[in-house]
């Protein structure tokens, strides 16, 4: 049955990949059913919010019996399209490249990891996690030979925008970026940009502001 109402909020999105890591918790844990008071307090979350949010995909509890836990992960993840398989590869196989070639992750969240390209040749043939780096050049034949829907940006600033273009004209319609840039690309193209200093302003500014409040 397709529970997926069409406006869902980007901020119920963003909670949802939270939701499914708890659930996969308790999966683990053996529990099976769980309340959405326990639910929310695990998460630091209160029921009501629980609630509304599940409430926008058809709701999934029932009343005096809380949610099935393994039933409610497994919705969740057929929400997120985690058990879809995407095809992926990374462009820039610096230190970051590098590292999240060496991410294990992937698989678990509907990925799959399929090259890592380079236009430096020292850098070519190297082993990084289950790939090998690949020259730059071969990138477009192995998009289309290998079905890649998705390109990972972790090129030099100066070279995500061009990185984009190479990677839309070869078809592909997701981008990971993780180059500090805005991309400018075709509508129906997707990118999530992940930016670990913005995470860390954040941080920065909760630090602050508990000191006030502490009166620090
Ligand atoms: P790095 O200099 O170690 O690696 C960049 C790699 O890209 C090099 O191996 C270089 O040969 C390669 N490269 C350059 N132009 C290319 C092209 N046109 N095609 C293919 N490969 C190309 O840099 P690092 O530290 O790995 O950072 C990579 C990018 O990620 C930078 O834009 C950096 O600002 C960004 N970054 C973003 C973070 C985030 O939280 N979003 C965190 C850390 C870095």
């Amino acid at each position: 049955m397709e529970k997926q109402k069409v406006n869902v909020s980007m901020a119920v999105i963003r909670r949802l990949p939270k939701y499914h890591r708890y659930l996969s918790e308790l999966v683990e844990k053996g529990v099976t059913r769980i309340s959405s008071k326990e639910f929310g307090r695990g998460l630091g979350l209160n029921a009501s919010q629980v609630r509304q949010d599940l409430n926008c995909f058809g709701g999934f509890g029932q009343q005096g019996y809380g949610y099935n836990v393994k039933e409610l992960r497994d919705e969740i993840a057929d929400i997120l399209g985690i058990h879809r398989e995407n095809n992926a590869i990374i462009v820039g196989a610096g230190n970051l490249g590098q590292a999240i070639a060496n991410y294990s992750g992937f698989r678990g969240s509907g990925f799959e990891l399929k090259g890592l390209f380079d236009l430096n040749p020292r850098l070519v043939g190297i082993r990084i996690g289950t790939v090998n780096i690949m020259d730059i050049d071969e990138m477009e034949d192995f998009i289309k030979k290998e079905n890649i829907n998705v390109g990972i940006i972790c090129t030099p600033k100066e070279a995500a925008q061009e990185t984009a273009e190479r990677l839309v004209n070869s078809g592909i319609k997701a981008i990971w970026n993780f180059a500090p840039t805005i991309l400018n690309v075709p509508d129906d193209v997707i990118v999530e940009n992940v930016h670990l200093n913005e995470s860390l302003r954040v941080l920065a500014y909760l630090i602050k502001e508990r000191e006030v409040q502490n009166g620090i």
